[in-house]
Order: structure tokens, then sequence, then C-alpha cells
């Protein structure tokens, strides 16, 4: 039996070959693979486009999806083992993973870090508890890092640019109110490393950079196609020749836990806003973000409605991504 916790442990040619069966699902939609399954999605956290993409694609399977929100409409969760459960936690990782295996063929779970501790949060321990005590496969539907958007991004990117070898990459940080997820940065680096692209992080100063672990596993792949992962904080340099423009936000990971201190450096970067005049600096990029994006803020408005952003693409893909997904880990694991 396979997870879907990190395409950290998926080949690129298994990747591949989900993302090749999600272009034939995305022109024949209703097809009975997940007929009489169940799927559990488990959301610690909002959504928009994981929820409904998820609960359409087991039904667009013939499946049927049980949505729960733990703390909301089902029983607050624990996930450490051996804690002492006198707080809010009614109930433990332990027994949900057990019993919702016994109902369902497949387990999905959201849960974004607490923000308080890097050093705990990078143990990503919910879904890994999860995992190891349920009998059915575990999808992570956003940890701290977000595998699912992957393969959405890479889909839509190959559908614009076909080849996406030697592609200059820029993942740009960019600025939001509030300290984000580093999940779908730590996936972005990861992916488009493992599919060849020439790959530069832009961020505003050492702080932004990237946990260990993904900067390590970014520049061992971007090796093995070689190239060199590069970090950079000079936006003119970074843009120039880009040929993919991937913008996300997020918190410094040594401010964790102190946000308080982190705003006025945080707010002092309000420039790095992708727009026009850095697009013009690119190789007529393509530009793309995760979504939900605060205009005029992450991006501003000219560059979200043009005709480059892939933005709604890559939205799109993860219906057709996630049920391949959920084919490979039913049918064939
Ligand atoms: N990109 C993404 O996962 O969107 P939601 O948070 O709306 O699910």
């Amino acid at each position: 039996m396979q997870h879907f916790l990190s395409t950290e442990s998926w080949s690129q040619h298994s990747l591949q070959e989900m993302i090749d069966f999600a272009k034939a699902l995305k022109n024949n939609k209703f097809q009975p693979l997940l007929k009489e399954k169940s799927v559990a999605l488990l959301f610690f956290n909002p959504s928009l486009r994981t929820r409904t993409s998820f609960e359409l694609g087991v039904h667009q399977l013939g499946g049927q999806a049980v949505i729960l929100q733990p703390g909301k409409d089902a029983w607050p969760i624990e996930f450490e083992l051996g804690s002492i459960m006198d707080g809010e936690a009614e109930e433990h990782i332990k027994e949900v993973a057990q019993v919702l295996s016994s109902y369902c063929d497949l387990i999905a779970v959201r849960a974004f870090p607490k923000f308080e501790s890097w050093q705990e949060d990078r143990q990503d321990k919910l879904i890994k508890s999860l995992a190891h005590f349920s009998s059915v496969p575990v999808i992570n539907m956003e940890t701290i890092t977000h595998p699912c958007q992957e393969l959405a991004h890479i889909m839509a990117l190959q559908e614009n640019l076909g080849d996406l070898k030697g592609k200059k990459y820029v993942l740009t940080w960019t600025y939001h109110p509030k300290p984000l997820n580093t999940a779908v940065a730590n996936s972005a680096l990861m992916i488009a490393s493992k599919f060849g692209m020439d790959v530069t992080l832009l961020c505003p100063n050492d702080d932004y950079v990237l946990d260990e672990h993904y900067m390590a596993l970014g520049q061992s792949y971007s090796a093995q196609h070689g190239h060199q992962l590069t970090v950079s904080h000079d936006i003119d340099s970074a843009y120039q020749g880009a040929d993919v423009v991937y913008a996300k936000s997020w918190g410094a990971l040594p401010y964790f836990g102190q946000w308080e201190k982190e705003k006025p450096i945080r707010d002092q970067y309000k420039h790095f806003m992708v727009d026009e005049a850095k697009m013009a600096k690119t190789n007529n990029a393509l530009f793309s973000h995760c979504l939900p994006l605060r205009r005029n803020i992450k991006a501003s408005d000219e560059v979200v409605d043009s005709k480059n952003c892939i933005a709604i693409e890559e939205a799109g893909n993860r219906l057709h991504v996630q049920k391949s997904i959920m084919n490979t880990l039913i049918n064939h694991s």
C-alpha cells in the first residue's frame, strides 16, 4: 500500500504517469474507477478548491466522499502520541485512523502547521500518525507540502510549454499581510527542480529561504538535471529571461511564534508584488499562483488578468490530477 504524502517518495516517472492519466481524464470525466469506494476528506483548515475538486472528483469516478471538519462538525482530534488528553481534543488520531479505515477506502487530510514552532511543524506529525495507523492509503491535501497542487501545476505548465527541461523557473516570494504556510513554496521548489527546470528562488533576504530539507532536495534534483538551484534577493536579475513566474507568500522560518517581530520586516517588501514591469523583464513568462490570491497585493490586476496567467487552468487541473492520484492508490498500489 502506498500513501501520497509528498512527491518526495514518488519518482518523476510515476508522477508523470499520474499526470498523463489526468490528461486523459480531462477529456473523459466520468469513469467508474471508484465504484463502490468511499473517501474520507478531513479538513482541519478552510478550502475552496481542494474541497470542491476532491468531492466532485470522487463523485465523477462513481465513489462516495465524506467531508469531516474536526473541531467543527467532527470531534477535535489529538495527534501527539502518549499525550494526556485534558485539553479540547475528544479523540486520538490512532482511533480516528482505524475507524475511518474500517469505513473508507482512502483518507485525505488537510492540516496546516500551527505556526508556533517550525521545528515542531516541520515534523508533519499529524499526517504521519494518520498514515501510520491507517490501513488504507492517505493523501496529503496540504500540510507542510501540497503535492496535489504540484501535479496540477506541472500539468498546466506542460500543457502550455511542452517539455519543461531547462526552462527558467522563478519561485518568487510575494507580499501578504499575514505570515502564510511554506507548503506551496516547498512543493514548487521540489517539483520544478524534479522536472528539470532551472530554478531560482527569489525572496527578500536569507530569513525567507525555505527549510533546509526542501532546499537540499531542490539542489539534489537540480544537480541531476545539470542545474544549480539559485537563491536570489535581486528582483531584476531573477526575473530576467524567466519562462515561468510562480508567486507565493510565506512567513520567515526564524520568526515562527514571534510574528509580531516579523511583520515590520515583511512590510518592507511590499514591492515584491508581481506586476507588469517585472513580467516585462521575462521571456514572455507564464505566471501562476496556487490561489487564493489577494489582487494588487500579491500580484497586480494586469498580471492576473493577462493571457500569460494560468492560475485558473492550474486550479482546474486539481480535479483531474486528484482523480488520477486516487485511481493510482486504490487500483494500482
Ligand atoms: N490551492 C488550494 O489548495 O486552494 P484551497 O485552499 O482553496 O483548497
